[in-house]
């Protein structure tokens, strides 16, 4: 049991690589706190894993981007559990259209989720860590994407790229707190974000030749990386991004 007696908040929890990873920090021994939007069936089941894993849950349902709500998220899981100690900033989505045709709605809302949406709850958590004075753990869930280039899906980039900038900073204005910030930057992971291309063996196919493992990556493998960086065994880990993309980024085609 590597995270007994943790508090966590997991945001997007309902589904894909959030479900798994408060599943995983569950059956460490960590409280769990599941935020969701709309998929309250779904946040259900994730609180059910969590209960099987013989720990306590709760599910908040707290929009990542209103300051309002993500102020609220906090002091829920603060009220339940008397603590934070762990934020697994999980949320996104992703919409692709050629940027020719992008609306600016769309820009706006991808922007607010997956990157305005880290920037509040890092801050809100944050805030929190320093009143309780024991360190803490900020996760983002980057994507490959926070440096390669993706054509129709320039939104997702941007936000990916600045959440990286966004991690390295905070990490040096948070370290004297002990308080470490770190990105999981995963590749191509078999999840529902990618509906699209895993109901399409063409695309897939495509995808597939990208990615030297020559597979989709499993939730339950991010999970992994998402523990062992809120355990007390990375504490003298901050600042980075840790890739999981089964050497995605270091394709080189043929060459
Ligand atoms: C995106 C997926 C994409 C994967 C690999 C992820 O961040 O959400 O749509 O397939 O990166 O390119």
């Amino acid at each position: 049991m590597r995270l007994k007696k943790r508090v966590a908040i997991v945001t997007g929890a309902a589904t894909g690589i959030g479900q798994a990873i408060a599943v995983a920090l569950a059956s460490e021994g960590a409280a769990v706190v599941v935020d969701y939007v709309g998929k309250s069936q779904l946040a259900d089941e994730t609180l059910q894993k969590i209960a099987a894993a013989g720990v306590q849950g709760i599910s908040v349902e707290a929009d990542v981007s209103d300051p309002a709500q993500v102020q609220k998220l906090v002091e829920q899981a603060v009220g339940k559990f008397g603590k934070l100690d762990i934020l697994v900033n999980n949320a996104g989505i992703e919409f692709k259209q050629p940027f020719l045709d992008f609306p600016f709605d769309l820009w706006q809302k991808i922007i607010a989720v997956d990157l305005t949406g880290p920037w509040l709850c890092a801050q809100a958590a944050a805030r929190q860590m320093v009143k309780q004075g024991n360190g803490g753990r900020i996760i983002n869930i980057s994507s490959v994407h926070e440096d390669l280039p993706m054509p129709t899906n320039a939104p997702y980039c941007a936000a990916k790229g600045g959440l990286r900038m966004l991690t390295r900073t905070i990490a040096l204005e948070l370290a004297p707190h002990k308080i470490t910030v770190n990105n999981i930057g995963p590749g191509a992971i078999y999840t529902p974000i990618d509906k699209d291309v895993e109901a399409d063996p063409n695309m897939e196919k495509q995808l597939m030749a990208e990615i030297p493992l020559g597979r989709w990556g499993r939730p339950e493998e991010v999970a992994e990386l998402a523990v062992f960086l809120a355990s007390d065994a990375a504490a003298y880990i901050t600042g980075s991004t840790h890739f999981i993309d089964g050497g995605m980024l270091r394709m080189a085609g043929s060459l």
